[in-house]
């Protein structure tokens, strides 16, 4: 019998055997777990010594039970969820232990406000932490933080192509002159936030370029998005679209097309332009048509391993909390089709079949990394446990009748 279960899962391979998600979400109950899977992490992170604010909680591989931790360096883009993390976590649970370590965490990039950019990922190191913690706490040093960062990201605007580059390591070795990646569009919420927060209006401008230039560009036909543009420095003009961590230049990355419905609902938000609200649409109808019965996406809907190619968790999550916003845009027919849609995922995240449980510290199992460079396959991922439990908050505000921001 034992041979048979074994032989089934090699001829599966990553197969989820999801169905349609059924039972009711109860938000407050996946909250729980979320802080009770916190306070896990916290007291694997506490050592003789105490805690090491420096090193983040990255990742857990399927077989693994206990996170790898990463320093928080410039080179590390994933240093800022943690501490976001915990943010959320306080706003649910109002610990005042958890507030002090997320103030703890969130010190430890402050690094970044006063040293050159490295590249684009600043807006998820600094706003996931330093955002999170103003908005939760208004403390001005916070802010002056943000301010900084933000500066620090415009120096990366090439105002030839209108976007910023995003891997300024990648010019020369792969000779992609000006190149700009679809994850890039989530590191404009921190420039809106400047502009209107007392930093230079310029902000602005480069952000509205920047997603004007990527809706032009970045996108096929058919509103699916390549994961990388190269553009001309001198001409400004794009040269081609690629991928980096699809499958292929051709397919649909789901966490790329996750960036882009969140990052346009964003753009919309902040603009009230309804092309944006229009776009943000187009992207995401691309997306929910393609996605399986569970509502969690396949790793690229392109795979052609596909039903045995791993799911990927993050982009559900990031998804999920994207069109709980979104639908707060639209008339209620549409506006709830998107809601409806974002509590599927969420009911499905928040299953067996995708929630660690009591196995590992994280709150997800079954996201992907970086499938090209075969890293972080189907793992556990913190900008996974972000996104989701600030989907779940989202929802437990629109629940209670509050605005879904907080
Ligand atoms: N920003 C890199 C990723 O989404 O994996």
């Amino acid at each position: 019998m034992k041979k048979i279960v074994v032989g089934l899962a090699v001829v599966l391979g990553f197969c989820m055997c999801t169905h349609k998600p059924s039972g009711t979400l109860d938000v407050n109950k996946a909250l729980d777990y979320c802080a009770k899977q916190t306070q896990r992490t916290l007291t694997e992170l506490e050592t003789d010594s105490g805690i090491d604010y420096t090193m983040m909680p990255r990742n857990i591989m399927a077989d693994e039970q206990h996170w790898n931790c990463r320093k928080a360096t410039k080179e590390e883009w994933c240093a800022g969820f943690w501490p976001g993390v915990l943010w959320y976590d306080y706003e649910y649970t109002k610990d005042k232990q958890v507030l002090e370590e997320a103030e703890n965490f969130t010190h430890s990039l402050k690094f970044l406000s006063h040293i050159p950019a490295y590249d684009h990922d600043l807006g998820f190191l600094v706003f996931c932490s330093y955002g999170n913690g103003y908005r939760l706490t208004k403390n001005p040093a916070y802010k002056q933080v943000i301010l900084d960062t933000a500066d620090t990201l415009a120096t990366l605007f090439n105002p030839i192509v209108g976007t910023i580059l995003s891997w300024p390591r990648e010019v020369e070795p792969r000779n992609w002159p000006h190149n700009t990646i679809m994850d890039n569009m989530i590191n404009l919420e921190m420039l809106f936030w400047a502009a209107k927060n007392g930093g230079n209006p310029y902000l602005y401008d480069i952000a509205v370029s920047h997603a004007d230039k990527t809706m032009k560009s970045q996108f096929r036909t058919d509103y699916t998005s390549y994961h990388v543009a190269v553009y001309d420095t001198i001409t400004g003009n794009l040269i081609k679209g690629v991928t980096h961590q699809g499958y292929a230049d051709s397919t649909m990355w789901a966490r790329g097309q996750a960036w882009a419905i969140y990052g346009y609902t964003v753009v919309y938000r902040e603009t009230k332009d309804p092309k944006y609200l229009d776009f943000a649409q187009k992207v995401t109808d691309v997306y929910l048509d393609r996605l399986p019965e569970d509502k969690v996406p396949y790793w690229d809907f392109d795979d052609p391993s596909i039903p045995n190619a791993p799911r990927d968790a993050s982009a559900g999550a990031v998804v999920a909390s994207a069109l709980l916003e979104l639908s707060t845009y639209l008339p209620n027919g549409t506006g709830k089709r998107y809601k409806d849609a974002a509590i599927e995922m969420l009911t499905s995240l928040s299953s067996d079949s995708y929630q660690s449980g009591e196995s590992k510290p994280s709150f997800l199992l079954h996201s992907v990394g970086h499938w090209p460079n075969h890293s972080e396959i189907d793992a556990s991922i913190i900008y996974a446990d972000y996104y989701y439990i600030e989907a779940l908050l989202r929802l437990k505000r629109l629940q209670e009748g509050y605005g879904v921001l907080g």
